[in-house]
């Protein structure tokens, strides 16, 4: 069995760190403090997907680092709140918020997103979450939320990086799974919780390719910078960490894990 991993906890907290920083802009080629597949071209889309407008009001669920949803802030103008569980997250968010004088449009908040969520029915214009669905259990309740909270017309959108697409050993899994709590679905069970959640007019993109190429990028722009990394998170994590990203480039590569992004509307 593989050891647990520490990849948030590193990322967030050492957000600032140069070292970090080159990591991220040499694996994405935008720094957004991804920790995520997201490519910076899935980035520049997901405005026009949810047809943000300055008067929007948008909720991240797992914002991550908050760079993301502060860029979304910057460019479109709208009003954003985003969730996390990781409070080096949520500090790091909240200083970027107030570092940028974005503190009145974007508010990010420690919340266990796989618990009802804190906001009144029908309150959001467009929900997103990129790779945070599969660390989180109860999906069809989690879908039930997000459909409860944005209002009618609402566009939803998020990501999920672990679609089963072959055979997977233990090994590989227990790899996979080493940084956290992981759901696997198979094909077509999101497309069937989301219609049973209450979404329509439901869209798939296979982005399995742009993950690997993003795990390998990641991986390689960490193995050059060993030594601060090793110096910030210890040689057992940082091998940890580069294993999962061997893992996740290889299962996504020979398409054994498959990456797709959905989209879907609350019809009103
Ligand atoms: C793969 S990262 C993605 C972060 C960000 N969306 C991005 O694209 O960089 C997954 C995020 O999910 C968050 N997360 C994990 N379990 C969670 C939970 N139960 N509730 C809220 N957030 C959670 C983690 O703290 C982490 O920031």
């Amino acid at each position: 069995m593989s050891q647990k991993v520490d990849l948030y906890d590193s990322a967030y907290g050492n957000y600032v760190s140069d070292t970090y920083r080159h990591v991220r802009i040499e694996t994405y080629g935008e720094d957004f403090g991804q920790t995520s597949w997201v490519t910076t071209e899935e980035s520049n889309e997901i405005p026009q997907l949810l047809d943000l407008r300055p008067d929007s009001f948008v909720l991240e669920v797992g914002f991550g680092s908050g760079g993301y949803a502060l860029h979304l802030a910057e460019k479109v103008g709208c009003r954003l709140v985003g969730l996390d569980i990781n409070p080096l997250g949520v500090r790091n968010a909240n200083q970027l918020a107030l570092a940028r004088g974005l503190g009145s449009m974007a508010r990010f908040e420690q919340c266990d997103a796989s618990k009802n969520l804190p906001f009144d029915d029908d309150s959001f214009d467009a929900v997103f979450s990129n790779d945070v669905l599969c660390h989180l259990p109860g999906r069809p309740e989690v879908l039930a939320e997000m459909f409860r909270i944005l209002k009618p017309g609402g566009r939803m959108l998020f990501s999920d990086a672990l679609i089963v697409g072959g055979l997977l050993s233990n090994e590989e899994i227990a790899t996979r799974s080493s940084i956290g709590f992981y759901v696997y679905s198979p094909p077509g069970e999101n497309e069937r919780l989301l219609e049973r959640a209450g979404f329509r007019r439901i869209r798939v993109t296979d982005t399995t390719e742009s993950a690997s190429r993003v795990a390998k990028q990641w991986h390689d722009a960490r193995e050059k910078r060993k030594e601060e990394l090793v110096a910030a998170e210890g040689d057992i994590n940082f091998e940890g960490l580069q294993r999962f990203l061997s893992c996740v480039h290889t299962l996504t590569g020979e398409k054994r894990l498959l990456r797709y992004l959905y989209f879907a509307i609350k019809e009103s």
